[in-house]
């Protein structure tokens, strides 16, 4: 079964909302995300644990054991829907840099709405080329 961000959130919250369930969240996202904390589970833990980022970025700095990344992520469907898309494929590897970790992901199970893709854990659906330029210059990559 794959890690989940979104799961691994929910299992943490379960047990509190002390400092020490939030330190050990966040070891087991470095754990499960090759070495460093991404810059897109900032917000989601800090607002499941009812935090404001600046202090959630404040622990990690604190902790030498915690490591937080630089690197953005856009993960694009590739089922077999959203997958017919190839402009937007070839985009996204176009941009696809030391800033922006691009992957093509299973089905995302909205095939509707598609194509699909995720930029920093946010979902969007209907994407396009433009919209990938769009959310890499709001990211200032
Ligand atoms: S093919 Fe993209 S959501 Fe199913």
């Amino acid at each position: 079964m794959n890690w989940n961000l979104e799961e691994a959130i929910t299992h943490y919250r379960a047990m509190g909302t002390d400092q020490n369930t939030l330190v050990n969240l966040l070891k087991e996202i470095q754990q499960e995300q090759g070495g460093t904390i991404p810059l897109f589970a900032v917000p989601q833990v800090a607002e499941n644990f009812g935090v404001k980022e600046s202090f959630l970025l404040a622990v990690i700095r604190r902790m030498p054991s915690l490591r937080l990344g630089d690197t953005h992520t856009l993960q694009i469907c590739g089922g077999p829907n959203c997958g017919k898309h190839r402009a937007l494929a070839e985009a996204a590897q176009k941009l696809e840099s030391k800033k922006l970790r691009v992957s093509f992901v299973p089905c995302m199970r909205m095939c509707g709405k598609g194509p699909n893709i995720k930029f920093d854990g946010k979902l969007y659906h209907g994407a396009t080329p433009e919209l990938l330029k769009q959310l890499t210059k709001e990211a200032g990559i």
